[in-house]
Order: C-alpha cells, then structure tokens, then sequence
C-alpha cells in the first residue's frame, strides 16, 4: 500500500506536464525548413522499410515516459552511463534509431546547433502518424536534449506487455493521462510489429495457468501459436493488427474480435474501464484520430525541468567531459525508487 504514494511523488518530480516553453513554429526563424526536412526523411525511411516509422513513432512513448521528453533514450552508452538503449523494455526492440542520426544529420546541415533530438523525436512521431494514413497534426517544439540518460529509471516506469489495464490506468495517470488517453495512446499499436519473446507467456502459460490466454480468439491463436511455437526464436515478429503499415482503427476492431497481439492490448477489451473505448474507436476512427492527437500533444508537453542542450550528435552529449556525467544532479536516487512495485513492470521470461 506504501508504493503507489512513494512512486507518484517520484513521478511527479522526474516528468510533469510542463509546456510553457514549447509551442508551435519555434524555429520558424531559426531553421524555417525543419519540419519539411524531418517529413522528407521519414518519406524516404517509409519507402526504404515501412516498418521503420512504426519504430521511430514508438520513440515518443519510450523518451517522454521516462524524465520527460528530452532524447535521454538515444544516447549510446558510455564508460561512466548506462544508456536507455540496453532496459528491459528497449533491449532487442527498440529500433531504427539510423532513421533519426539521418534527420539530424540532415538538420545540422541545414542549421547547425539549432533542432533539438527531443523535437526530431516529436516531428517524426507525428510524421509516421501522418505517412501512414492516420492524423497529422502541429505540434509544440522548443525542448532541450538531456545531458544524461538513466536505464535504471527506464526499468522500473517502462511497462511490460503483460501489463493489465488496470495497472496501464495507474501508470498513465502518473504523467496526468487519462484513461481515455490511455485507449486511444495503445492505438499507436495501429502500426508496427512485436517480438514472440512479447507474447509467449499469453500463449503458452497465461498468469502461471500452464494454459493459454483465454481472450485470444481461437483461429487468431491458431495462427499465433504456428508464428511463435514454444522452440521459437523470440526474435521472430507478428504484426501488432491486421492492417500494420496503415495508420487506422483497425487494431480496435481486432481487440473487439479477440485478435489483441499484446496481452497489454487485449486487457484494454476485456477490463470494463477500458472497454467502452476500445468499442468507440472500433466503430468512429476520426473520434480515435482526435483523441489520439489530444494524447500525443499531453504526452509531448512532458519535461522534467532539468537543464538541457542542443546535442550535436543525437547519440552524445555535446563534447561534456564524462566525470561531469557523473557529477550531473541525479533525484532518482534512494528509497523512492525502490519501492516501485516492479512485478507489474518488468519483463521476467
Ligand atoms: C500502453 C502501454 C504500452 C505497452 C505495454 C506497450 C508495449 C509494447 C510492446 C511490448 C511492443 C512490442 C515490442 C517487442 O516485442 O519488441 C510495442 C510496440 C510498439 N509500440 Fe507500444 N506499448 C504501449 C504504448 C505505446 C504508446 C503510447 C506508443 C506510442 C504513442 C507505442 C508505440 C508502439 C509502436 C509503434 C510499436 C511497434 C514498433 C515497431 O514495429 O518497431 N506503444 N509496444
């Protein structure tokens, strides 16, 4: 009982809801064809794999999620940090981070020293929202990329995809998201891929039953099992809906039907909270494409107030000699950490 306080106070000191400094058209002056340049390159990262954009949009929630909006998850590791990159939740998984070294490559040509990596991350989200047929919309620039990455804070807030819907309410309130917000932010899962390693224990042993995931639709867990049999390689990816390379409803339509790839998705059916949403948005996509931008811009709007930079090089803080790394004022550490419930939170197969 002791946790949830402890880890809301955490929560609330490492990521809240501030924009005051963000708005829309910040380098109108500064590098007026910034936004053009990031589209350019996602066009041509979508002609070149579709999947990669799927990728890169899923970069918002891993970023924002952890100390706020500020490319703290694309820096490389180094002697004296460990990185974003190797969590539980990004190991094997996360991907194409390429796609955003060529849009900032791209930019420093452009205007050099000016883009942020944290907005990259915000424009091209949208963008892979747009290129794919959902929503486009303006969103707010002007963060600052962190000066340090932390996998540890990564590990206990990033959620596992056996998460239930009533513990993805709890972590979204968190960040002041709604449970509306919640529904419609899973419905990124419109696009894109998973791992067998995601859902192996849905399938083949659902909450220690030995037995599979009730939910799952039978022919849709006929044709999973044959994707993921138990000696499969982990590595080996479904698609996360019907529709994958195509921003829709569709993947509310499939969690109505039982056709959830996640067990994350599918609890959003099956737990009553959630459900009414997932019906919505399975019958009215541009309620879903409204409520999804409306989640977007609160989840962009996080920042955690620490100072920041225009990194150079979205892989590493701009030439800052390491022991200052370690030397940067760190708030996560102690006993508020610790008593993060971490069974709900952390992948254990
Ligand atoms: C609600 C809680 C969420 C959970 C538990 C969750 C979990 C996951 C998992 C487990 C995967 C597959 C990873 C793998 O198997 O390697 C995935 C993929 C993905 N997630 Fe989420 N996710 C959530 C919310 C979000 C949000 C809010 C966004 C973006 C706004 C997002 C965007 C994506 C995308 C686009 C993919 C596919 C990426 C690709 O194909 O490379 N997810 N998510």
């Amino acid at each position: 009982m002791m946790t949830m306080p402890l880890f809301l106070i955490f929560l609330l000191h490492v990521a809240t809801p501030i924009s005051a400094d963000l708005r829309p058209g910040f380098y109108q002056k500064t590098c007026p064809e910034a936004e053009s340049i990031v589209r350019d390159v996602m066009k041509k990262a979508l002609i070149r794999e579709p999947r990669s954009v799927a990728s890169v949009m899923r970069f918002q929630f891993h970023d924002c999620f952890v100390n706020g909006c500020d490319a703290s998850m694309l820096l490389d590791d180094t002697p004296t940090m460990l990185g974003e990159k190797l969590a539980l939740s990004n190991i094997n998984s996360l991907r194409s981070y390429e796609v955003i070294d060529e849009v900032k490559e791209a930019l420093e040509e452009a205007c050099p020293g000016v883009v942020s990596c944290a907005d990259i991350i915000i424009m091209a989200a949208r963008d892979a929202v747009a290129l794919t047929g959902g929503p486009d919309w303006e969103v707010k620039l002007g963060r600052l990329d962190s000066l340090t990455a932390n996998q540890e804070d990564s590990n206990n807030i990033m959620p596992s995809p056996r998460s239930n819907a009533s513990y993805l309410i709890d972590l979204f309130q968190n960040y002041s998201l709604t449970t509306k917000d919640l529904v419609a932010l899973s419905g990124s899962h419109s696009i894109g891929q998973g791992r067998c390693f995601s859902i192996m224990f849905r399938l083949y042993n659902q909450s220690g039953s030995g037995k599979p995931d009730p939910a799952i639709e039978p022919i849709y867990r006929e044709k999973l099992d044959k994707l993921c049999p138990l000696d499969v390689d982990q590595n080996v990816t479904g698609d996360l809906d019907a529709t994958p390379v195509l921003f829709d409803n569709q993947y509310f339509k499939d969690l109505v039907a039982g056709r959830g790839f996640l067990n994350s998705d599918q609890t959003l059916y099956t737990f009553p909270q959630t459900r009414g949403f997932v019906v919505l948005y399975s019958k009215n996509q541009s309620l879903f494409f409204k409520d999804f931008v409306r989640g977007m811009l609160k989840m962009g709007d996080l920042q955690s107030g620490r100072p920041g930079e225009v990194r150079k090089n979205c892989r590493v803080v701009n030439g800052r000699p390491s022991h200052l790394l370690l030397e940067s004022p760190s708030i996560m550490e102690g006993d508020v950490r610790g008593s993060y419930n971490k069974d709900d939170g952390v992948i254990v197969d």
